[in-house]
């Protein structure tokens, strides 16, 4: 089994790649940082290429390497499941219209939205002999919620849902469906982002105090028992039956 991971230098990337990685799953890191801890446990089983994610055109370029089909392998040598866990994100720019800058806008919704559906279509593309491939979006609450000062993520969010639906459908078409596709919420999992968060202007994002107060009444998940919960899904016979989960409501 292989998988890539976007985001895997910290947060939940990190911990997703660390469950996988203990599972004896060969991991392609994708970020703009190394993760120096996971390549030091597992010099033979990760991989990592420093990437800019929010750099659509560095992106695509590197997609016209050979790096995605060398780590997943020739046509008879892929191995028969093949994951891509479309991890990397940013919350900013947080405000209303007028204060959202805009090569920080656009930046976002490379990295938020360009960035996972090009790495969908390399994926698919590349990984053609295996019989059993799993895209995992990693989204939000806040695809399917409206909250003042997130348009901006709370668009690239719903984008990977509506991505996600669509995308099974395509793959419905096949018998047996060509690849298994999920736009998964992680729930409010304690990483750099939620500090992030709590560190937002509340004149840009009203819902600052929510954030502080959950994290103070240790509400947050960790990013380890998030990232196994995510895993154990990904990997089981109920991954892709429905194209948008909340891993809060997996049971
Ligand atoms: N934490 C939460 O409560 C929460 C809730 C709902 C959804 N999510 C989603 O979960 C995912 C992971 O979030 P997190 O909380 O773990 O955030 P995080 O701690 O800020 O980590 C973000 C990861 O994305 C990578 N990344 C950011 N910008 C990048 C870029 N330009 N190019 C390549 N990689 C980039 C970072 O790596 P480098 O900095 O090394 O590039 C890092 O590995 C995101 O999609 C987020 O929207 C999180």
């Amino acid at each position: 089994m292989k998988a890539i991971v976007s985001g895997h230098s910290k947060g939940l990337g990190a911990a997703i790649a660390a469950h996988l990685l203990a599972q004896d799953i060969a991991v392609l890191g994708l970020a703009r940082q190394r993760n120096e801890a996971l390549a030091q446990q597992y010099p033979a089983l990760l991989k990592q290429a420093a990437l800019d994610l929010g750099d659509n055109r560095a992106l695509d370029a590197w997609l016209h390497t050979p790096a995605l089909r060398d780590f997943l392998g020739e046509a008879h040598t892929v191995p028969h499941t093949v994951l891509l866990i479309n991890n990397a994100g940013t919350v900013q720019p947080v405000g209303p219209l007028a204060r959202q800058d805009s090569s920080r806008l656009a930046a976002a919704i490379a990295l938020n939205v360009g960035a996972p559906l090009m790495l969908a279509a390399a994926f698919a593309a590349a990984s053609e002999g295996a019989a059993d491939r799993r895209i995992m979006h990693i989204s939000s609450g806040a695809g399917r919620n409206a909250y003042a000062g997130w348009s901006v993520y709370c668009a690239s969010k719903a984008a990977l849902d509506q991505h996600a639906r669509a995308v099974a459908l395509d793959a419905a078409l096949k018998t047996p469906p060509s690849l298994r596709i999920c736009s998964m919420a992680p729930g409010i999992v304690d990483t750099g982002m939620q500090a992030e968060i709590r560190a937002s202007d509340e004149s840009a994002f009203p819902m600052k105090a929510k954030f502080e107060t959950l994290k103070r009444d240790g509400h947050l998940a960790t990013p380890q028992a998030t990232a196994a919960q995510l895993v154990e899904y990904l990997l089981s016979d109920r991954f892709g039956t429905a194209p948008v989960a909340d891993v809060r409501q997996l049971n």
